[in-house]
């Protein structure tokens, strides 16, 4: 599990407040995902416990069905999604949609766009889901559409927790040109990464999804899943690139000299046959797919 400094979660701690006051993981997503990391889980099991919430299981058969998800056969029950995604898949697909429930708009109250967070983080997941697959990993497109979907979220808990500070860092980070990471570095001492991952191991989310949160900066420091981190790190300069995010962020970067390219590369060499530019093209016809998701989820 990633370490996290005891000086640094009691720091978020008196920033931030009572832990017990983040929000909750949505009891369905929870329990599926507590189900699926224990072996003993069976579909019936799985399908007995979204009974519960109809809403949730509309919402999953709509992504599953959508050009976003790209499924090649029609899913119009839940006992067939399974069947087709698999457990693993289908626990994911729950998990990325429920997130939105956890995080409702509070209008009036944001420092940042949050639809725009919303598109950069479901494109970072997306993106991250075309590489793996790209590079030989369909099998793990649901964990690092998850990793990806939540990357930044420590950025939305500091702002809810404490508008204040983060919209001093924010603006600073903007005024001066700097990265948000930097800035959040310089002024609290913590970042959104460490942010996010005590968030994560709060919902007890999987390691390389912990991972991928806590380490998404630095990559270097993936212990367990470093594929997985460097693929959303990688998927996190894509949107860069197509500059799909939101203010703050906009340091320059060169993909094939970027640690986590160089992490992948070990591991995957054909990642150096992608062509970045062709790639960076391809995308675009991607970004509709993402709002729809967002859309879907969302409403
Ligand atoms: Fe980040
Ligand atoms: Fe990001």
């Amino acid at each position: 599990m990633p370490e996290i400094e005891e000086q640094i979660k009691e720091k978020i701690i008196s920033l931030i407040g009572d832990l017990d006051s983040l929000p909750t993981l949505p009891h369905v997503a929870a329990q599926v995902m507590d189900l699926t990391m224990s072996s003993r889980a069976s579909v019936r099991d799985i399908s007995r416990i979204l009974e519960g919430d109809p809403s949730l299981t509309s919402k999953v058969l709509k992504v599953a069905n959508s050009a976003f998800y790209g499924l090649k056969q029609q899913v119009n029950s839940l006992e067939l999604a399974l069947v087709v995604l698999g457990m693993g898949e289908i626990s994911h697909l729950i998990m990325s949609v429920s997130v939105f429930s956890a995080f409702p708009d509070i209008p009036g109250k944001e420092t940042f766009d949050r639809e725009k967070f919303w598109v950069h983080s479901a494109a970072c997941g997306h993106f991250a889901r075309i590489l793996a697959k790209r590079l030989g990993e369909p099998m793990l497109g649901g964990e690092v559409f998850v990793g990806g979907l939540l990357h930044d979220i420590g950025k939305i808990v500091l702002d809810e927790k404490r508008h204040d500070v983060f919209t001093d860092i924010f603006n600073r980070a903007k005024d001066e040109d700097r990265s948000i990471y930097d800035v959040e570095k310089e002024v609290l001492g913590f970042t959104h990464a460490e942010v996010g991952l005590v968030l994560a191991q709060m919902w007890n989310l999987p390691i390389s999804i912990q991972e991928a949160i806590a380490y998404h900066h630095i990559p270097e420091q993936a212990e367990k899943a470093p594929f997985t981190v460097g693929i959303v790190r990688v998927a996190d300069l894509f949107c860069k690139a197509k500059e799909i995010g939101f203010g703050g962020d906009n340091k320059g970067f060169i993909f094939s000299e970027d640690i986590s390219w160089l992490l992948i590369q070990k591991v995957k060499p054909e990642l150096a046959s992608i062509d970045i530019e062709k790639f960076t093209y391809e995308l675009d016809d991607e970004i509709e797919k993402v709002r729809e998701f967002i859309n879907i989820t969302r409403g």
